[in-house]
This record gives C-alpha cells, sequence and structure tokens, in this order.
C-alpha cells in the first residue's frame, strides 16, 4: 500500500488501531498486540490485580511507565496515546484521590474501551480526552509528568509532540516515556512497509535523534534506558503478524536479519522541563 502523505499514515495507524480496540473482545492481538513479543508480559500480576481484563487484554504497549515514572500521590499525570487505559488506571492509582489521571487519544473505539475500563474500575481521578499528541487539548503548565506507551513512534511528527509535551508540562515536570528506539537507522528496505510503522518498529525513532529532538524542545537531563531487547527472529515474527505473506516473500528474510540484529530496543526515556 502506498503512503503519500502524514495525514494519510496517520488515518492508516488510527484506522488500525481502531479495528484492535474493537477486536478485544475476540483477544485477537496482532501488531503491537497483547500477544506479541512486543507488548507480553509487561506488568506483575500484583500491579494490575483490580484492573478490567479488557484493559489488560488491550494492553498495547512495549513498557510499563507508570511503575517507572516515580508518580507520587497528588501529581497530575497525562498519558499520549491512552489506549485503552491501562496506565491511565494505574496511574490514577498510584497518585490517589488527590491527583489526576488523563489520557488523551485520537481513536474514538479506543476512547469507548478506555471509558468502559474506568467505570468497571470505579475510577473517579481520571478523564479520557479525544485528540493528537501532536496538539495536546490542555492548557501551559498542566500536568506534572508526562507518561505514553508505545506511541510517540506511531507520530509522524516527533518535534511537534515533545513541543507540546514540553508546553503543558509544569517547570521541573518529567517526561517518562516507554517506546520503541532504533541503535542506528533501519535498513531503508523496511521504509515502505506500512503495516511495520503501525506495528511501532519503522516510525521508532534512532537513539541519538531521539536525545536531539527532546533537548532541541527545552528538555534536559534526558536519559534512554534500554528495558527489553528484540532479536532478530522477535522481528521478524513480528512482522510476519504484520506484514502480508505476499510481501513477506518479496524481503530478503536472511539479509534482514543479519542487518536488524540488536538494532531494536523497548526503552524507557526520561527528561525534565527545566525549573
Ligand atoms: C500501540 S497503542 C498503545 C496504547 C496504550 N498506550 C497501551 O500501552 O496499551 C497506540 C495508541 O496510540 C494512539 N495514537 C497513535 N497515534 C496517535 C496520535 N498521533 N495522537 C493520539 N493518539 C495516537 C492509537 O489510537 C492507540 O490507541
Amino acid at each position: 500500500m502506498a503512503i503519500t502523505s502524514d495525514s494519510e499514515l496517520r488515518e492508516v495507524v488510527r484506522e488500525k488501531y481502531a479495528e484492535l480496540a474493537l477486536a478485544v473482545d475476540q483477544n485477537s492481538g496482532g501488531c503491537c498486540g497483547p500477544t506479541d513479543v512486543v507488548s507480553r508480559d509487561l506488568y506483575d500480576s500484583s500491579e494490575v490485580a483490580g484492573i478490567p481484563v479488557d484493559a489488560l487484554a488491550l494492553s498495547l504497549g512495549c513498557g510499563n511507565p507508570t511503575a517507572l515514572a516515580d508518580l507520587k500521590p497528588g501529581e497530575v499525570v497525562l498519558d499520549l496515546g491512552s489506549g485503552g487505559g491501562i496506565d491511565v488506571l494505574l496511574s490514577a492509582r498510584r497518585v490517589g484521590p488527590a491527583g489526576k489521571a488523563y489520557g488523551l487519544d485520537m481513536t474514538h473505539e479506543m476512547l469507548d474501551q478506555a471509558r468502559r475500563n474506568q467505570a468497571a474500575a470505579g475510577v473517579t481521578n481520571a478523564e479520557f480526552l479525544f485528540g493528537h499528541i501532536e496538539e495536546v487539548p490542555l492548557p501551559d503548565a498542566a500536568v506534572d509528568v508526562i507518561i505514553s506507551n508505545c506511541v510517540v513512534n506511531l507520530s509522524t511528527d516527533k518535534p511537534a509532540v515533545f513541543a507540546e509535551a514540553f508546553r503543558v508540562l509544569r517547570p521541573g515536570g518529567r517526561f517518562a516515556v516507554s517506546d520503541v528506539v532504533w541503535r542506528r537507522p533501519m535498513p531503508p528496505v523496511l521504509e515502505p512497509v506500512v503495516a511495520l510503522w503501525t506495528g511501532c518498529i519503522s516510525g521508532a525513532l534512532v537513539e541519538s535523534d531521539y536525545v536531539g529532538l527532546l533537548a532541541a524542545a527545552g528538555f534536559t537531563d534526558i536519559s534512554v534506558e534500554p528495558t527489553r531487547e528484540y532479536d532478530a527472529r522477535e522481528l521478524v515474527d513480528i512482522a510476519g503478524g504484520m506484514v502480508s505473506a505476499e510481501l513477506l516473500a518479496t524481503l530478503d528474510v536472511p539479509e534482514l536479519l543479519s542487518q536488524v540484529d540488536g538494532l531494536v530496543f523497548g526503552a524507557f526515556v526520561r527528561a525534565t522541563k527545566p525549573s
């Protein structure tokens, strides 16, 4: 499928996640889905006690940002691309009744699931907002902590995401995001494979670009900590789940394996808005 513009690519991403949201009842998994190597085993069972099964079934992240973000009671948290809401519900629990957790997503089907999960969990200090992470519908300096789980890689305008994160954070606020990251640029042969973008692989930033773009937005104390390595075989499994057999047949898989081995990892990215 040929994609000719960023808006078209964003629409393909939205359609893919709408499909996953609607398929939650069948627990179909899929790219960046609960049964694939990126999204499985992210949460301890004790941590998710009391979280609705549908929120867990729709967990499509690549890390556990709420566990790493050092959330404190009373803080306001914003989850960029909140999907079925799992990290918003976990954050709401961590910040307590004096705090608040916002989830932001562009896919109505995901927001419907998230609000249903919120009601099932009986969480009152959370709110799910419709919108794009490149244009956050919150005022300046409204948030203490930005979290996100495997979503920045999907954006077609990463500088806008980081500028918006910086704008809505209070001075001293933290950016605490799980994401997929490349160690070096991906093989160019993968660039046109749209399914690898919607599956959180080919839109991912190279580590040095991630750091550079955050710094350009004004962030300091930037770090990229690997949390999970994906070996080449796992990437081929992910690709097998996302890419049509027809397309896969056109790729030189042994050659790709040798090129991507050790290059893609799940990371926890931290940065601070200076006080
Ligand atoms: C890989 S899923 C991750 C969902 C959730 N963070 C989790 O861990 O389960 C990506 C989510 O981000 C949303 N999304 C992707 N691009 C977005 C954008 N530019 N603005 C807002 N939401 C976006 C999708 O609708 C989808 O719900």
